[in-house]
C-alpha cells in the first residue's frame, strides 16, 4: 500500500499537469433507495472514488423563492429522518478530492415556478440566500441548477425567461462566490430547444460547469423506432430537426454558439428506451411502433430500462442485439419489444469524442442505472469505469482507491509521544478525538480531522462528532 505522503505527492503531480482536469459529474436520483431488491441504491452503494463530482438530485423550488425539500424523511436527519444528505456529503471524508453538488429542479419539477422566481428580484434573492444557507448547513460544494427549461413547458407568456435566466445565474454567481461554491447547470441540448432557452455566451460566463443533457434525443414520442442518444446523425435523418438530434450536432451547436469547451460536459445516459413494435417482422431502426415498450423491474417506468436492468434481461432472455454503425449505438429486440440503449462500447466512443473536442468531461445520468453490483458477470460500475479509462487512463479519476487514508491534513512525524507501539494502522489521540495517527513500519504520522469532525474507529476515517463514540 502507498503511504499517504507518497500519495499526496502523486496527487499534487497530477494537479500540476497542464491540461485542465477532466470532470466526471455523476447524478444520483436519490429516490432510487426505494427501488426493490437488487435495484435498491443508497448512498452506501456509491463508490466515492469513481466520480470527481457527485450530484444530489433533487430539491425543488417554491413560487416564493424558497427551496423545497421534496422528501424530508429521506433527505434530512431532523425528526428521526434518515439523514441521506449528511451521509452523501460524508463521502468526502473518504475521498478528499470529491466535490458534491446540490441539484435543484429536474424534469418533474417543471418550469413554471422557476419562471415565476426568475421574474422577481425579491424571489431571486430569497432563492440565492436559501441556497447559500443550505449548502453551508449541509456541507455541499456548490449548486446545480436544473431548470427544464427557460421559455418552455409553461404558459407564463409575460415572462422573459431567456433574459431572466441570465439575471438569475448572475445573482447566483455573486451569492456563491464569497464561499467559493461551484455553480453548474443542466441544460437542454438540441439547437431547436437550446436556442429558445439560452444566450450561450452570456450564461457561460456565470457557470463553472455546463452539463449538456445529450440524451432523450429519441424515444417512443418519435414516429418510428430510434436510439436514445446516437453519436452521429442516421442515414434517414434528412430534415433539419432530425439532423439536430444526435450528440455530435448538439456539441457542435454549443461550441459554435460560444460555450468554452473546458466548461462543457457531455451528458450521457446510463439507460435505454423501449418501444413496442407494430410487427415482429420490422425490427430495424426506423421500424413502426405502437408506443412505449416494457418497464424494468427496478425503475418500473414503461419505456425505460436502466443498464443494470437491460444487462440482467439479456442474461435471462434471448434478445437479438445489433449495432447501428452510422450512429454508433447499440439496439436490441425480442419479439415485439425493441430497445435503443448504451453499452461500454458506445460510451467509450462518447468519452473519446469528449476528449477529441477538449470538453470538460462527461456527465452521467445516473449512478443507480450502472451495473453497480457487477451482476452481469463483470466488474461493478462497468459503464463508469470505462468512461474513466478514456478520460484518465485508469478506472477512477484520482488513482486513489477505497482502502486509502481518510480526508485529513498530514502533519509532521510525531516526536513527543509514541502512539504506535509497534502496531500498524490508525490510532486516535487519547486526549483529543479529532487528532489521530497513522502508524506504518515504525513511522508515526499525525493528522487532524477537518473542523467539527472526530476520528471514527468504525470507518477508520473522520466522521461527524455525533456519530462517533469519543
Ligand atoms: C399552454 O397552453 C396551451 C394552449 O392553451 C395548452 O395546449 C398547453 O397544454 C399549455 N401548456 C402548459 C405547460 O400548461
Ligand atoms: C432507414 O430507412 C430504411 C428504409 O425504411 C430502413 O431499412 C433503415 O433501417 C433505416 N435506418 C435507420 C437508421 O433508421
Ligand atoms: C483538538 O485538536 C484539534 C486539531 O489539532 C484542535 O483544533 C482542537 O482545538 C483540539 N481540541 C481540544 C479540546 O484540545
Amino acid at each position: 500500500m502507498w503511504s499517504y505522503i507518497a500519495l499526496l505527492f502523486a496527487l499534487t503531480a497530477v494537479a500540476e499537469a497542464t491540461e485542465p482536469a477532466k470532470h466526471v459529474v455523476c447524478y444520483q436520483g436519490t429516490w432510487s433507495v426505494y427501488r426493490p431488491k437488487e435495484g435498491k441504491f443508497g448512498v452506501e452503494d456509491i463508490d466515492p472514488f469513481l466520480c470527481t463530482h457527485l450530484v444530489y438530485a433533487f430539491l425543488g423550488i417554491q413560487e416564493s423563492g424558497d427551496l423545497r425539500v421534496i422528501d424530508p424523511y429521506l433527505d434530512l436527519e431532523d425528526n428521526g429522518g434518515l439523514g441521506n444528505i449528511q451521509k452523501f456529503n460524508a463521502l468526502k471524508l473518504k475521498n478528499p478530492t470529491l466535490k458534491t453538488l446540490l441539484a435543484v429542479g429536474g424534469w418533474n419539477e417543471g418550469s413554471k415556478r422557476f419562471s415565476i422566481v426568475a421574474n422577481d428580484p425579491e424571489k431571486r434573492s430569497r432563492f440565492v440566500e436559501q441556497v447559500v444557507q443550505f449548502l453551508q448547513r449541509h456541507g455541499f460544494d456548490g449548486l446545480d441548477l436544473d431548470w427544464e427549461y427557460p421559455g418552455q413547458r409553461h404558459n407564463l407568456t409575460g415572462n422573459n425567461d431567456r433574459e431572466n435566466y441570465i439575471t438569475f445565474l448572475k445573482e447566483l454567481r455573486a451569492g456563491l462566490n464569497p464561499f467559493g461554491y461551484i455553480l453548474s447547470a443542466a441544460v437542454g441540448s438540441a439547437e431547436f430547444s437550446a436556442s429558445i432557452s439560452y444566450d450561450i455566451p452570456t450564461i457561460s460566463q456565470y457557470l463553472d460547469i455546463i452539463n449538456v443533457m445529450a440524451y432523450d434525443l429519441h424515444g417512443p414520442w418519435d414516429e418510428s423506432v430510434a436510439i436514445n442518444a446516437p453519436l452521429y446523425a442516421g442515414a434517414n435523418d434528412t430534415t433539419e430537426r432530425a439532423q439536430q438530434l444526435n450528440v455530435d450536432a448538439v456539441i457542435r451547436y454549443w461550441l459554435d454558439a460560444g460555450a468554452p469547451p473546458e466548461k462543457l460536459l457531455l451528458g450521457v445516459p446510463f439507460y435505454g428506451r423501449t418501444f413496442t413494435l407494430a410487427s415482429a417482422e420490422g425490427h430495424m431502426p426506423g421500424a413502426d411502433h405502437i408506443g412505449r415498450g416494457i418497464a424494468g423491474p427496478y425503475s418500473r417506468e414503461p419505456g425505460v430500462l436502466g443498464y443494470n436492468e437491460l444487462c440482467e434481461l439479456f442474461q435471462r432472455e434471448q434478445w437479438t442485439t445489433g449495432w447501428e454503425a452510422v450512429q454508433q449505438v447499440p439496439f436490441a429486440y425480442k419479439d415485439r419489444q425493441w430497445l435503443g440503449y448504451e453499452n461500454t462500447n458506445s460510451l467509450v466512443l462518447k468519452a473519446q469524442y469528449a476528449m477529441e473536442h477538449k470538453l470538460g468531461g462527461i456527465m452521467i445520468w445516473s449512478l443507480e442505472s450502472d451495473d453497480f453490483h457487477g451482476s452481469c458477470g463483470g466488474e461493478s460500475y462497468p459503464l463508469l469505469r470505462n468512461i474513466n479509462r478514456v478520460l484518465f487512463g485508469r478506472d477512477n479519476p484520482t488513482g486513489l482507491a477505497a482502502e486509502v487514508q481518510p480526508a485529513a491534513t498530514p502533519r509532521s512525524r510525531v516526536g513527543v509521544e509514541d502512539y504506535c507501539h509497534d502496531t500498524d494502522g490508525y490510532v486516535r489521540d487519547s486526549h483529543n478525538c479529532s487528532k489521530f495517527y497513522y502508524c506504518s513500519a515504525g513511522s508515526t504520522f499525525q493528522f487532524a480531522c477537518p473542523t467539527g469532525l472526530s476520528f471514527d474507529y468504525n470507518t477508520n476515517s473522520c466522521n461527524y462528532v455525533d456519530l462517533v463514540k469519543c
